[in-house]
């Protein structure tokens, strides 16, 4: 059998993210009754980091350690990675040493082809054009405060990045429907777009974007990686914050959702961040619950290989 890697939400057939969301809540009552469930002693989690990170680098870190299993740490600066070892080279011998690995990165063919040479699950930790580990947490605080999101409505507002583009693969997975409002030129990836035809909306006007919606939810305006083109940013992305203005478009129950780190009064107004209707931390926090049960299932999954 060949190795189950999570590079997209499509990796995982929609029966196994339910499977996989439903045995985060699983863990986060566990952990919540102070229980111990650390079913992988020496389990070890190799995690690659190109760019920066504070949630996907502590939630991985402290979920291995809570499963019984640890964690380490590769910076580009501290491996041979960042002197111009073949990720092909990396790949093959990190498959030796540790037991699954997670890589947060620019280009997303870096993690491909990293996945086709290793012998262990690969886990995407963000690239430049997708965060599923985000929309698995995502997933799962919509559903802890509002139930199933099949049939939804979610409102996409700012930037057609890498978060943007996991909410049309998580509209095609969990089937709800998609309203992206994006200024001219930021539109989100094609191909996906293309796939989720039938699910997704591409609209200019952010108040059109939430109007009746059951979610709202945005990310910065400047990626990672993105940082020289901030100032130009700052101007096309202007009147597309998210405000109070925005959200009294959407449904009077809708939650606000936003991977952090946020940015008050650029793509996030402060009084709509800090609102009752906004779950940024139970949605951070759940980062932790459903990445091990995400690990879970794939070192089960490969264990039978
Ligand atoms: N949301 C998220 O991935 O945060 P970090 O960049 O802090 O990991
Ligand atoms: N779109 C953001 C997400 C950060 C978690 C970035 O890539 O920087």
């Amino acid at each position: 059998m060949k190795t189950r890697h999570f590079l997209s939400l499509f990796d995982l057939t929609t029966a196994e993210l339910e499977k996989v969301l439903q045995r985060a809540a699983q863990l986060k009552a566990l952990r919540r009754g102070g229980e111990c469930y650390a079913p992988f002693p020496q389990k070890v989690l190799g995690m690659i980091f190109e760019k920066a990170s504070s949630r996907t680098r502590i939630s991985f870190e402290a979920g291995m350690a809570q499963l019984g299993g640890s964690a380490i740490f590769l910076a580009p600066d501290h491996t041979q990675l960042g002197r111009g070892e073949p990720i092909e080279d990396t790949a093959r011998v990190l498959s030796g040493m540790v037991d699954i690995v997670m890589i947060r990165t620019f280009g997303h063919e870096k993690v491909e082809r990293f996945a086709a040479c290793s012998t262990v699950p690969v886990i995407n930790g963000l690239t430049d054009y997708n965060h599923p580990c985000q929309l698995l947490a995502d997933m799962q605080t919509f559903i802890e405060h509002r139930g199933s999101i099949r049939g939804k409505t979610v409102a996409w507002i700012g930037d057609g990045g890498n978060m943007c583009n996991t909410y049309l693969e998580a509209a095609c997975q969990f089937d709800f429907q998609l309203r992206v409002a994006i200024p001219p030129g930021y539109e989100p990836n094609a191909g996906l777009l293309e796939r989720a035809a039938g699910r997704v909306v591409l609209l200019r006007d952010p108040c059109a974007a939430a109007k009746g919606a059951d979610l709202v939810a945005t990310d910065v305006w400047t990626s990672m990686g993105k940082e020289e083109e901030r100032q130009q940013r700052l101007q096309d992305f202007a009147a597309y914050q998210v405000n109070a203005q925005v959200m009294a478009h959407a449904r009077p129950d809708a939650l606000f959702l936003h991977c952090l780190p946020a940015h008050r009064g650029e793509e996030v107004s402060a009084d709509v961040i800090d609102s009752p209707q906004s779950q940024v931390w139970d949605e951070a926090e759940n980062r932790l619950h459903v990445q091990k049960a995400l690990i879970e299932f794939l070192l089960l999954q490969n264990s039978y290989n």
